[in-house]
């Protein structure tokens, strides 16, 4: 059996059923002295796992593992990573060659529908785009009651909730005509507006409406620094080529926090609104998207403070501060994260253009190099990852600290839709952990006078 869905009436995309390349061995697990075989699945890349989807059924146990440090909670198709070689590729193509080659809508397509298009699709996809850029105005009645000053990340969750409520009748994921990918393409055409309406609202400038005859990145560039009163905003080419890699490097990112929260709330078959809101709730956090913002904040403080790096590097090592390097470590990448190599190169090309000489980016650099020949770092392989950079190109640019995770869910849109997709097109269960009770064992009630 396959899975398939309808795009643009053009071509069906097929959902092809879990293909592990390798299911001959077995491992075993001796558990009161009996013992139980389970498959050691191979994926394509030749990574290993250890099939346990039976074990408590046969055995009345499960396996502990906080954080999901050694869980794959799913099998996909969508993005492989190497944590240890810094690699990072999606269905098949390098990051490095996509983010040097392609457009982000190119790479969207290829994301969600597993192919590069050719030139006809992207014309349709683009076409579709361009036809869904407008938001409701009761949306827009509903934005503009949000206070002054509220955290974008929490207009954005708001907003992408409220947009399902418009349209009702597309919230069944089990619908089985083109309305899911409707859903989906209204999500990522509206989504620029959206973020450009939260932007122009935190400078109490007006709105300016998107341009269909710009393609995806420039005219989310000109809602965002176009002024309505100025028609013919032209961005800077180096800067339209920065946002489109800076976009494309954030657009999936296989199992991390919010694409597995888009998935967990997902597989409920809650609608892909509110799936995909959930995964901006989860983004936000600053052990995740949320640390771009924090990484700003940390370079001004310790610029601000006189830009000692070694006492905030002395701060992070200890154990009874609570302060953490943002931007340093990760949970997967062990070497190195290839898409850091690739935002720093382009954070020297849009500070060169712009002529931005950014005291906050001497202060980052020192940090890097103490950081990365300091033992404590080096053992633990802590090393800068997406985020350290990426916030000084968003500054340079002229976004304000609190709205770069925005950026971070534009760019990651793609991803959690396509992750949501992959689940329900694989008609994947509900997800519902385990979990090992350590709280106190049955005891009787106790009425409230006799109680201590
Ligand atoms: N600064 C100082 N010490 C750190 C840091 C850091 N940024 N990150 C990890 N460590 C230390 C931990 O204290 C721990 O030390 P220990 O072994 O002596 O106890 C060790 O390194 C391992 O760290 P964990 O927290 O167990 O690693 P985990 O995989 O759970 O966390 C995470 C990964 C959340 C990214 C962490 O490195 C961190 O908090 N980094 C800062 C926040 C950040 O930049 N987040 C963005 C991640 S990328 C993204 O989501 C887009």
């Amino acid at each position: 059996m396959s899975y398939e869905y309808l795009i643009f009436g053009q071509q069906n995309i097929n959902f092809a059923p879990i293909q592990f390349k390798g299911m001959a061995e077995q491992a075993k697990i001796v558990l009161e002295g009996k013992e139980y075989e389970y498959p050691v699945i191979t994926g394509t890349e030749n990574e290993k796992a250890i099939d346990i989807s039976k074990l408590r059924g046969e055995t009345g146990y499960v396996t502990l593992d906080i954080g999901f440090k050694n869980t794959a909670a799913t099998s996909s198709a969508i993005t492989y990573l190497d944590g240890e070689q810094g690699l990072l590729r999606h269905r098949g193509y390098s990051i490095e060659d996509l983010a040097d080659k392609a457009s982000f809508t190119e790479v969207v397509y290829l994301i969600l529908y597993g192919e590069l298009p050719n030139e006809a699709q992207y014309k349709e996809f683009n076409a579709q785009l361009r036809d869904h850029t407008l938001v409701n105005e009761g949306l827009d009645s509903m934005f503009k009651a949000f206070p002054t000053g509220a955290h974008p990340m929490g207009q954005l969750m708001s907003m992408i909730s409220a947009l399902g409520l418009f349209y009702p009748k597309s919230l069944d994921p089990n619908r089985e005509d083109d309305a899911v990918n409707r859903t989906v393409i209204r999500l990522l055409a509206k989504m620029p507006t959206i973020c450009a309406m939260i932007s122009k609202k935190g400078h109490g400038h007006p709105v300016v409406f998107p341009r269909n005859d710009l393609d995806y990145v420039t005219n989310y560039l000109n809602m965002t620094f176009g002024q309505v009163s100025m028609l013919d905003y032209e961005p800077d080419p180096v800067i339209v080529s920065a946002m489109n890699k800076l976009l494309i490097l954030h657009a999936d990112h296989e199992q991390n926090c919010s694409a597995s929260t888009v998935r967990v709330v997902g597989s409920s078959q809650s609608n892909l609104y509110s799936s995909v809101a959930s995964g901006v709730a989860a983004l936000w956090g600053p052990l995740h998207g949320g640390a771009n913002q924090k990484v700003l904040e940390m370079l001004e403080m310790i610029m601000e403070d006189g830009g000692d790096v070694q006492k905030y590097l002395d701060k992070a090592k200890d154990k009874s501060d609570n302060f953490r390097l943002m931007g340093f470590g990760h949970r997967v990448y062990k070497n190195f994260d290839p898409r850091a190599r690739i935002i720093k190169k382009t954070c020297d090309e849009v500070l060169n253009k712009l002529g931005v000489n950014d005291p906050v980016l001497e202060i980052a650099k020192k940090l890097e190099t103490a950081a990365l020949t300091d033992p404590y770092f080096v053992e633990r392989k802590l090393y800068p990852n997406v985020d350290f950079y990426s916030g000084i190109i968003y500054r340079a640019m002229g976004f304000p600290t609190e709205f770069f995770t925005v950026l971070f869910a534009l760019g990651r849109l793609p991803g959690w839709i396509a992750q949501w997709q992959e689940l329900r097109g694989e008609k994947q269960p509900i997800s519902r952990p385990r979990q090992v009770y350590t709280g106190e064992t049955a005891r009787p009630f106790v009425f409230m006078k006799d109680r201590a």
